[in-house]
């Protein structure tokens, strides 16, 4: 039996429970510390791929428990246990991204959320300058200063919530230029990035929506680049001219991030395509 519980700031008692008679716990150090796990029962989680391996070798009779912060279905241990064939109980805490959007007092059902923790910041950096809500879980190298950078031509305000839970928590909110000279940035933190624009939700779906003006008119080039690329949410298109521009259209309908380089001729960042009136690089 596996079961994986979530953590945020705080032990259950059930987990402290379950703890203290697992065959094996799997955590993070300072949960496990905190638990008082001993060594023999404990696998340091850090390198995931070797604490699945020693899971998988525990076999089925085994009591295992792991830890994991927030809800480990969210960008979270869940999805590389089960892809390692495993049935898994879950037991979770408030998400990190809940926790956040609360210490903040935003409802967030018409948010996205993006994990940059680890991964490449272009297509988070797309989402926040595409949509006006967005939760990024970040990493130490990739967090608020590296947003706010990738955004420096955008009205953004910031909210950046860290160590969420835990009796240091601390939440801020902050302008763009505010962001860019932190360098007291506890981790782990979440930062929500707002457009102070946006209004109301789109209801009746999660996430960003589409918008809801008919399908551009576009001529036949535009209407081949945009069938080629097919840009959506998570990509940034810099076009110019009447052609890039029209594909620009198209690809905002979709969810891509788009900037005029017309308007705005040196944007930050790097985008996922440019299209120069109908040349495409
Ligand atoms: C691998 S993801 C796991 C997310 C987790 N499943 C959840 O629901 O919060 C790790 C990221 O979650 C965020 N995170 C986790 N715990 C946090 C906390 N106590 N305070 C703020 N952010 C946290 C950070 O952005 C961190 O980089």
């Amino acid at each position: 039996m596996i079961r994986v519980h979530g953590y945020l700031g705080q032990s259950s008692q059930a987990l402290r429970d379950e703890a203290a008679t697992a065959n094996l716990v799997v955590g993070g150090r300072r949960h496990l510390d905190a638990l008082e796990v001993p060594e023999e029962r404990r696998i340091v989680l850090g390198a995931l791929s070797t604490a699945v391996p020693k899971i998988v070798e525990a076999g089925d009779d085994a009591r295992i428990v792991v830890i994991a912060s927030g809800d480990p279905g969210l960008f979270g241990i869940v999805r590389r246990l089960r892809a390692a064939g495993l049935d898994l109980e879950v037991v979770p805490e408030p998400s990190s991204v809940a926790a956040a959007f609360a210490a903040a007092g935003l409802p967030w059902d018409d948010a996205e959320v993006v994990s940059v923790h680890g991964r490449d910041l272009a297509p988070g950096l797309a989402v926040c300058r595409a949509w006006g809500k967005v939760a990024v879980m970040t990493g130490p190298d990739q967090g608020i200063r590296e947003l706010a950078a990738g955004l420096a031509d955008l009205r953004r305000t910031y909210w950046l919530c860290e160590r969420l839970g835990e009796t240091d928590q601390r939440v801020r909110r902050l302008t763009g230029a505010e962001a860019l000279e932190l360098d007291d940035i506890a981790q782990p933190n979440v930062v929500l990035v707002l457009d102070p624009a946006l209004t109301g939700s789109v209801g009746w779906r999660l996430g960003a929506p589409r918008p809801e003006a008919p399908l551009p008119q576009v001529d036949d080039e535009a209407a081949r680049i945009f069938c080629r690329l097919l840009p959506r949410l998570g990509d940034t298109l810099w076009v110019r001219g009447g052609t890039g521009r029209q594909v620009g259209e198209l690809a905002r309908h979709n969810g891509a991030a788009v900037v005029d380089l017309d308007e705005n001729p040196t944007p930050p960042g790097t985008p996922t395509w440019t299209i120069d009136e109908g040349v495409l690089s």
